[in-house]
């Protein structure tokens, strides 16, 4: 049996889940069922102590691409398979996120929007997509298919990964030196870039003072790779231009937070790359399918690196 916990549209789910699994036993939180005939579980943010009801469980299904979350919860046995959703709609939608940031800097649209406060008339210089070095955090399923995308729109893109990666027409870096290498030599950095120990402050006071003045800075990865106070330092002295993010070190963000009221920041509430209730049943119906079959799964966490 397939039990489904999720707090957003599970009437939706359910049903294109079954309708995607015609022949399986299904049901959703908080319906009580023999729980151990319960085998995989498809889960958003589920409450404390959801895995332990069922003790013959074999695959957990994350209903979205991270899962830093449920990792640092450590309530997943190690012998269950951790799988998540693999692009499932969610590129598109991240490539457009990045161009909003990306366009406010090319066509300088934060300048035009002061000077229009200021009833100020003046064109600006024109500035081209290929004149503008897009440096692209991640290289993964989300990561590459932006890469992709504005390389085809013109900008000139770099793209910095973990392990090597090969993406046509990016220049290609990794570990801690191509990092050093990217961020010198970007206009408009985007993190795409999933929540571990390793990834968790990356850009501190010291590697966002890599960049160069002016540039601009997208966050839709996760709050935990951003020093927000080193951040605000690098707003506040005027070495930044501006940054967009949707995601925060707490979420929701707090009241009090100086993020609110930046002139120079510009703020989303984690929407940047919605999970697709449709695409997501149907990549969870297809990797059930392939356990069966005995066939490999997309999208299958490897713990150790966390993501
Ligand atoms: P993915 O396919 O696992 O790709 C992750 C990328 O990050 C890979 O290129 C990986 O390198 C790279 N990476 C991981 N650790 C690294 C490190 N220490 N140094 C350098 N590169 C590192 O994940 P995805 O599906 O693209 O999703 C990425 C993240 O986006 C998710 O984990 C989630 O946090 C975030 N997200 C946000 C939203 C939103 O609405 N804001 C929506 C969906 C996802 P390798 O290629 O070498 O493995
Ligand atoms: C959303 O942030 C996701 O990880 O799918």
């Amino acid at each position: 049996m397939l039990y489904l916990y999720t707090p957003d549209q599970p009437e939706l789910y359910s049903r294109l889940l079954q309708e995607a699994l015609p022949g399986e036993a299904i049901a959703c939180w908080p319906q009580e069922v023999d729980t151990a005939a319960v085998t995989h579980a498809a889960v958003w943010a589920p409450p404390a102590g959801f895995f332990s009801r069922f003790p013959n469980l074999r695959t957990v299904f994350v209903m979205g691409a991270g899962v830093d979350k449920l990792l640092q919860r450590n309530e997943v046995p190690q012998d269950v398979a951790l799988v998540r959703l693999t692009d499932a709609g969610m590129a598109q939608q991240m490539t457009e996120y990045c161009l909003i940031g990306l366009l406010r800097y090319q066509r300088q649209m934060d300048r035009y929007a002061q000077q229009q406060r200021d009833r100020q008339w003046k064109p600006l210089d024109t500035q081209l997509a290929r004149d503008v070095r897009v440096g692209l955090l991640g290289l993964g399923e989300l990561g590459g298919r932006v890469a992709q995308d504005l390389v085809r729109l013109g900008y000139r893109v770099s793209g910095w990964s973990l392990r090597p990666r090969w993406v046509e027409n990016v220049r290609c870096l990794h570990g801690e030196a191509g990092l050093r290498e990217l961020l010198p030599q970007t206009d408009v950095l985007c993190c795409v870039l999933p929540s571990t120990p390793e990834t968790r402050r990356l850009l501190d006071a010291e590697t966002l003072a890599l960049l160069p003045d002016n540039a601009a800075l997208i966050n839709a990865g996760r709050g935990s790779l951003i020093d927000e106070t080193a951040l605000l330092e690098r707003l506040d002295a005027g070495r930044l231009r501006f940054a967009l993010l949707d995601v925060f070190a707490e979420e929701p963000l707090p009241e009090s937070h100086p993020f609110w009221t930046h002139s120079h920041v510009i703020i989303t509430p984690h929407v940047a790359a919605d999970t697709v209730p449709e695409e997501a049943a149907r990549q969870i119906a297809a990797n059930l399918r392939a356990q069966a079959a005995g066939r490999p799964m997309t999208g299958v966490v490897d713990r150790r690196r966390g993501y």
